[in-house]
């Protein structure tokens, strides 16, 4: 018995330990473009949709603002990578 709580002990120790870890790695992920963009809008949106719909930089982030006002939680950094990653792949 004792021996099972020190493990649980060490287990959460050393969770604990290497959770900044992940939050950082969670972070440079996020800010990714390509992997925002699969993450955040094709939740609600389907790929090809974006084929029909190419707009300049300033056409995304007037999209993307709406959709920020809207359901899709993004911050302002996202915000910014996205309309960068969008310009490029379905830009005008
Ligand atoms: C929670 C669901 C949701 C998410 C997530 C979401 N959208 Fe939307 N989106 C909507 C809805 C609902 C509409 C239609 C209402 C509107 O136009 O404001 C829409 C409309 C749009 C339109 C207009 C297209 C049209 O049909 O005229 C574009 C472009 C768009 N979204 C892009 C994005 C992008 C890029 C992202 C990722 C940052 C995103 N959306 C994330 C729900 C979502």
């Amino acid at each position: 018995m004792k021996r099972a709580i020190s493990l649980i002990v060490v287990a959460v120790l050393a969770s604990a330990v290497m959770l900044p870890n992940a939050f950082c790695e969670e972070k440079t992920k996020q800010l990714n473009g390509k992997s925002l963009f699969e993450e955040k809008c094709l939740k609600c949106h389907k790929k090809p949709k974006f084929k029909d719909l190419t707009s300049d930089r300033k056409g995304w982030v007037l999209t993307l603002s709406r959709m920020q006002r809207g359901t899709c939680a993004i911050s302002d950094d996202e915000l910014e990578v996205l309309a960068d990653y969008l310009a490029d792949n379905y830009g005008e």
